[in-house]
């Protein structure tokens, strides 16, 4: 990687996946950076693309898919490699944590096969060499008794262990990237700060960078040096996460903010308790994608797209002060 230049760059990312309903665009024109070793978090509500963004990263939009834009990875561009190439890749290099540890691992084959099989797959270690590394990785995961849990079916471990093991499976291999997708949310708040404080760790040890998705603004607090904010396939807003929750631009970031969990309401509100729907991603829109919802709008925010400006994607956002 030539100096400087960010591990990850991704410019004008596009999916677009085609049904019987026609042809819908669940991406549209992302871009954003991350340095080696660095951290970003992409926040939004459920459907938002989040997901569909981190899948092309990986090449795993699927054959109804067709991914466009230039997605710069330590020099090369992930859209023009063979097939192969990115499979390889896939684990080795660039990794991902999924938010359900059960559906990603096999039920019927204990931990260390699942752990050694990524080293033999990748990196055409021996069975002794990648059991012996798989015992470490665990204990690198904060894994109590290594040894002993290698031996164990996934049913046998609680929930917040089958992440740790989940995490392991997916730095066993050494990648550079690790993309998280809702990698807490089916925790509990304990075991989620947990994990969130490993990843963290991870990323100073190793420095591994990672690209983290969250509809959890506090979760994204905890981790992420940057922020990208989604709303309907689009970036509305981006910047250093301290400032973004601080003094949020969009009125998107403000409305999420105020959905946010809090002390009274531990729980907090869910999402989608914003008022309104984001748009259906087959209409096409004019203007603004959040006018209709935006409690800011002003007459001509529904008529072209917005400018992007102070970090924003609004016609009128809050200004710097
Ligand atoms: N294979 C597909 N075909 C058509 N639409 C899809 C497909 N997969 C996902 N979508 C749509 O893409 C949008 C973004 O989904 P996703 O990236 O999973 O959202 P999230 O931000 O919750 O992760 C949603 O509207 C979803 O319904
Ligand atoms: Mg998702």
């Amino acid at each position: 990687m030539s100096d400087g230049a960010p591990l990850l760059s991704v410019e004008n990312l596009r999916v677009q996946h085609r049904s019987a309903r026609g042809e819908v665009c669940v991406v549209d024109g992302v871009g954003f950076d991350i340095a080696a070793g660095g951290t970003l978090g992409i926040v939004g509500e459920s459907g938002s693309g989040k997901s569909q963004t981190a899948l092309a990263l990986l090449g795993l939009s699927g054959a109804s898919a067709s991914v466009s834009g230039r997605l710069m990875f330590d020099g090369e561009d992930l859209l023009q490699l063979s097939a192969a190439r990115r499979r390889a890749l896939r684990g080795a290099r660039i990794a991902m944590v999924f938010q359900d540890p059960m559906a990603s691992l096999n039920p019927y084959l204990r931990i260390g096969v699942q752990l050694a099989e990524v080293l033999q797959t990748h990196r055409g270690a021996s069975r002794a060499a990648a059991w012996a590394e798989a015992a470490r990785t665990l204990d690198a995961v904060r894994v109590s008794a290594a040894a002993q849990r290698l031996q164990q079916y996934p049913h046998e471990l609680s929930g917040g262990m089958r992440q740790r093991v989940m995490i392991a499976m997916a730095i066993i291999a050494g990648p550079q990237l690790l993309i998280a997708d809702e990698p807490t949310t089916a925790l509990d708040p304990t075991v989620q700060a947990q994990v969130l404080g490993l990843l963290d760790e991870l990323r100073r040890e190793r420095g591994l960078a990672i690209l983290l998705i969250t509809h959890d603004l506090g979760v994204m607090a905890r981790l992420c040096e940057r922020t990208l904010v989604m709303y309907a396939g689009r970036v509305v807003e981006a910047g250093a996460t301290r400032e973004l929750l601080q003094r949020p631009r969009h009125p998107y970031t403000a409305a999420l903010l105020r959905a946010r969990p809090t002390m009274q309401h531990p729980a907090g509100l869910p999402l989608d308790a914003l008022p309104g729907q984001p748009p259906d991603p087959r209409q096409a829109i004019a203007g603004c994608r959040f006018a209709p919802r935006c409690p800011q709008r002003r007459a001509d925010c529904s008529e072209s797209p917005p400018p992007w400006q102070h970090g924003a994607a609004c016609r009128y956002p809050v200004a710097p002060g």
